[in-house]
């Protein structure tokens, strides 16, 4: 068996996991004004798949563990996580999905207010920033301002909010394979291929890998929301803690609509082929946590 066959993912996610929920926990204090930190510790905390953060770690590992500068990569992968939040937060209020319920919990609108859920976002997208620009110096001011421009670009009007502003203008409009796709590529997918090629800059990943690194992040990251759009029809609230059967209620275009249940899945399975193909053609030694990730979209069940 190669070293892909027999990682384990369990333990090496566990530890990573811990680190980062403790990181999180420590950096999103409750010390900002009128509720406004306790808001913004219930948007964060306690719950979600970590999933970016992860991503962030394993590239970061992926040139081997001595090129990783451990301490860029959590902040990288908290920053993520942050903004992702902030998006989620955002996402669920009733100008947008008007969702109830998110991670089993009640939305942070419902719980707090729509004015709350607004300045949390606000304050968590701020706070992503401001852990990459550590005021001890502890990042090269290099690392640290092209970590902030990944993750911008990522964010903003061509990458996350763009997507977003896409799927809203998108209600009860059949939209083809290819529109289809630039939505889901900026509202899911530019998150979480940044997600790796920060980890990979925190990583010191070299120049000739890192378009094979790319192609990973686009290919993942595209699944990952086809495989959100199939679990909203198959799955159930319970298990998904966030509203299921929401996509075809509120009439959104989605791969489901596109081309049914089957043929998304079907096309799922192919792009996390064609991430794990990737990963072989980089040639890079320490691949294996990014192969087994590739594997959990694939599989996951919320
Ligand atoms: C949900 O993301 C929103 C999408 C981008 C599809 P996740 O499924 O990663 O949500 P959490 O973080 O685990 O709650
Ligand atoms: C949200 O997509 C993507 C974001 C940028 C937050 P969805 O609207 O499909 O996410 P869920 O299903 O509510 O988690
Ligand atoms: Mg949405
Ligand atoms: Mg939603
Ligand atoms: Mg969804």
């Amino acid at each position: 068996m190669n070293a892909v066959a027999e990682f384990d993912l369990a333990p090496w996610m566990a530890r990573h996991l811990s680190a980062v929920e403790q990181a999180l926990s420590d950096w999103v204090c409750p010390s900002a004004p009128a509720g406004l930190g306790q808001t913004m510790r219930y948007s964060v905390l306690d719950g979600g798949k970590r999933l970016r953060p992860l991503l962030v770690l394993a590239a970061s590992e992926s040139a081997g563990p001595t090129a990783a500068s451990g301490g860029a990569a959590l902040r990288a992968a908290c920053a993520v996580e942050l903004i992702h939040a902030y998006s989620l937060v955002h996402d669920d209020m009733p100008c947008m999905d008007n969702d109830v319920l998110r991670r089993g919990k009640p939305t942070v609108h419902v719980q707090f207010g729509q004015a709350q859920a607004l300045l949390a976002g606000d304050a968590l997208q701020a706070l992503a920033f401001e852990l990459l620009v550590p005021g001890d110096g502890s990042l090269p001011d290099g690392l640290s301002a092209h970590l902030c421009r990944s993750l911008a670009l990522a964010a903003g009007g061509g990458g996350m909010a763009g997507g977003q502003a896409i799927d809203l203008a998108s209600v009860g409009l059949a939209l083809s394979q290819t529109e289809l796709e630039h939505m889901h590529r900026l509202k899911t997918g530019a998150l979480l291929q940044a997600s790796v090629m920060m980890g990979a800059a925190c990583g010191s990943v070299p120049s000739q890998a890192l378009a094979h690194l790319a192609d990973y992040g686009r290919c993942l990251g595209l699944a990952f929301q086809v495989v959100d759009d199939v679990l909203d029809v198959v799955s159930d609230t319970a298990t998904l803690g966030k509203t299921a059967g929401k996509d075809a209620d509120q009439d959104k275009p989605t791969f489901v609509s596109l081309m049914g249940l089957e043929q998304a899945q079907t096309y799922a399975f192919d792009l996390l082929a064609h991430a794990r193909a990737a990963l072989v053609s980089s040639g890079l030694p320490h691949v294996a946590p990014l192969h087994a990730l590739a594997d959990w979209v694939g599989g996951r069940r919320h």
